[in-house]
């Protein structure tokens, strides 16, 4: 598949215009960007890591049922995936208290909760990615109650998924973000990444973060945290 033109640059890819209309393909970079791009930095090797990563979850996802955008991986940093316009709503599920979430409503970080909650948020950088009802995305035109549905039926799926996955791995997946993509022709599809820039991931005997909290909080040992998970999800 040929690459032609960049499309798009965000903070963590590239995204390149392909021959086929309906296909781009996506280049991990190893830039990492905290607190809406305030912090910034690399790590080292990133960029392979939440590629393969990215590429092994959707593929996981796939095999139970949730449509994604993954069709090939192309090289170490390069994938192959649907093109599709991202609906401009960050989906988050948390199964325990961390982040954004203790913060705002001011408890300790690791409270498991009995079901996991779904949330918005805005993705708009200019606001800093406000979080958001369903009713405000509706009023914005964001999407629609039905897509609102959708995107939650397909959320805590997913979350089902990789939870139970991540388990096997001695790893407890506290929260993640997702990203839903729209084809051409309308159809829902998951999108973005999966990876520990997206996914709060402690290890399950010493709770230690293999997440880019490491970056985000400088705790150090950032490269060896994204090392470790690919380690286990490559079965080493
Ligand atoms: P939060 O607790 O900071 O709201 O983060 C919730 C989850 O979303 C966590 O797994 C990290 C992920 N996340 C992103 O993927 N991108 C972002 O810009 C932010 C703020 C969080
Ligand atoms: N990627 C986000 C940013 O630059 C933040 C984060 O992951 O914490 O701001």
């Amino acid at each position: 598949m040929q690459k032609k033109e960049q499309m798009y640059e965000g903070k963590a890819k590239k995204v390149f215009a392909t021959d086929d209309p309906n296909l781009v393909i996506v280049d991990y970079k190893d830039d990492a960007t905290a607190f809406n791009g305030e912090k910034k930095g690399t790590i080292a090797g990133k960029g392979v890591i939440n590629n393969v990563m990215s590429n092994h979850m959707f593929q996981i996802l796939e095999k139970q049922g949730v449509p994604t955008h993954f069709v090939e991986q192309l090289s170490e940093r390069e994938t192959l995936v649907k093109k599709v316009s991202i609906v401009p709503l960050e989906v988050i599920i948390r199964n325990i208290s961390a982040g954004s979430f203790a913060k705002r409503y001011g408890v300790e970080e690791g409270i498991v909760f009995d079901d996991p909650t779904f949330e918005l948020s805005y993705k708009n950088d200019d606001l800093g990615d406000p979080l958001m009802n369903d009713y405000h995305a509706i009023a914005l035109k964001l999407a629609t109650r039905e897509e609102i549905e959708q995107l939650k039926t397909m959320a805590f799926k997913v979350n089902d998924v990789m939870k139970a996955y991540f388990d096997q791995l001695n790893v407890i997946l506290v929260d993640f973000k997702i990203e839903f993509g729209k084809t051409a022709d309308g159809t829902i599809i998951l999108a973005d990444e999966i990876s520990p820039d997206t996914c709060r991931l402690w290890d399950k005997d010493t709770k230690e973060k293999l997440d880019k909290d490491r970056f985000r909080r400088d705790l150090g040992g950032v490269e060896e945290a994204y090392q470790e998970v690919m380690r286990r999800l490559m079965g080493e």
